[in-house]
């Protein structure tokens, strides 16, 4: 076995999620490298020794250079807000680290290709978490597109919904509420919910090559919490946009954090002309599956032609034959699980786990021109290729 050392940035929701990715990997997955948890890396010294202490990290650096720097560190985990990732990322591939990105992979396009660039020069291991491709049924809704179970795709519609920020009393930026702040996170919805939405959108349909949006900032002004001061939003709030894809299907998207009454709604429904899938993370080990043809090629008899709920979690299905016995499910925090181990492997294997930085620009290039798109009004090629 061997080691692989950690160096975690960022203690936050995403350190925390993928701190348990790491400390549980090789119990579950039979893999020849033992994630060790070296340094983790804030600012503030006593909040950090408290996450390391808790989640057993060695030492706590307070300066991510430091830590990028280390000899005693294999792969560097970016956590940080989306304002710090091209420049960890950067530093990070010169030194000659691994590297496991938070998404969006970067606020803009111009930042995020010469992160590309960089990993692909220093020839190290990289992905973007992506996590959702990771969630059994949305794997398994790969596979029955890949076996070519709905045949021709017209429609791909997908939302993912919030309701948290609709009091204009929520102020905007600092360590609570950097993703309201535009200088830190680069966007709102679009690149913190529609990226994930988008990413999955071309991994099961193909490249988005056009996009008309229209985008919302319901509340203009917000109290900064780091100046004082009552400044304007420049987040989007809310956005819609019409997709095409390459394959000549058209897409339907929607985010918001206005949405009351929902916490974490994100769905998504593919209608190919044999068939359909539908996912929705409220129950993520369902995934739903209308079957009008067969793979004999029959088409199925139409007094018991219906939606099947497949519950995914038989040992045949993706990653479950790692956890229990059929019929119990797995979590949220297993999607991290499952992505460290499809990197792990990738390492192991030669052959890189996907999405690499290279695939995560492409859904950059789409929410940038989404964005573009809810300024202009016009549709707007996105330059998408996979
Ligand atoms: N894959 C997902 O589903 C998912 C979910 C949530 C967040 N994210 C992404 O993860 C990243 C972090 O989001 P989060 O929700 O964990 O944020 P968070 O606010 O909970 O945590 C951010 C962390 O970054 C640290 N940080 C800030 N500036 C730093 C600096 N200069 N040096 C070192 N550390 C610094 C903070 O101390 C904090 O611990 C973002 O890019 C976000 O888009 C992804």
């Amino acid at each position: 076995m061997k080691e692989l050392r950690v160096g975690m940035i960022g203690y936050g929701f995403m350190g925390r999620a993928h701190s348990n990715a790491y400390k549980r990997l090789t119990d579950f997955f039979p893999v020849q490298h033992k994630p060790v948890l070296k340094a983790a890396c804030a600012r503030n010294a006593e909040k950090t020794r408290a996450f390391a202490d808790n989640w057993g990290y060695e030492r706590v650096e307070t300066d991510w250079r430091r830590l990028v720097g280390a000899q005693d560190i294999d792969l560097i985990d970016i956590c940080a807000p989306n304002d710090m990732h091209h420049d960890i990322a950067i530093a990070a591939a010169k030194a000659g680290k691994m590297i496991l990105c938070e998404k969006p992979l970067a606020r803009t396009v111009a930042e995020a290709e010469p992160m590309v660039t960089a990993v692909e020069q220093a020839g190290v291991a990289n992905m973007v978490w992506f996590n959702y491709r990771r969630v059994p049924s949305i794997t398994l809704a790969r596979q029955l597109i890949d076996e070519g179970r709905i045949g021709r795709v017209f429609h791909f519609r997908s939302n993912f919904l919030q309701d948290w920020t609709i009091s204009p009393d929520v102020p905007q930026g600092g360590a609570g509420l950097w993703r309201l702040d535009v200088q830190a996170a680069g966007s709102g919805v679009t690149g913190d919910l529609l990226a994930h939405n988008i990413d999955t959108a071309m991994w099961l349909n193909g490249p988005i090559t056009r996009v008309v949006a229209r985008t919302e900032t319901f509340v203009k002004q917000r109290q900064h919490v780091l100046t004082g001061k009552v400044e304007p939003v420049g987040i989007d709030d809310a956005c819609l946009f019409i997709a095409e894809f390459a394959n000549g299907s058209l897409g339907l998207f929607e985010s918001t954090r206005y949405a009351r009454g929902h916490k974490a709604l994100k769905t998504f429904e593919i209608n190919g002309a044999d068939g359909s899938i539908a996912f929705d993370l409220e129950e993520m080990e369902y995934l739903d599956f209308f079957e009008y043809k067969q793979s004999s090629g029959q088409t199925t008899e139409s007094h018991i032609r219906g939606w099947r709920r497949i519950h995914v979690t038989n040992s045949e299905h993706p990653y479950m034959d790692r956890y229990w016995v059929p019929g119990l499910v797995i979590g949220y925090e297993h999607t991290f699980l499952n992505a460290l181990a499809d990197f792990v492997k990738g390492i192991e294997s030669g052959k890189p786990a996907q999405p690499d930085f290279r695939t995560a620009l492409q859904t950059q290039k789409v929410c940038e021109a989404v964005l573009e798109s809810g300024r202009t009004g016009q549709w707007i090629e996105t330059g998408a290729t996979l």
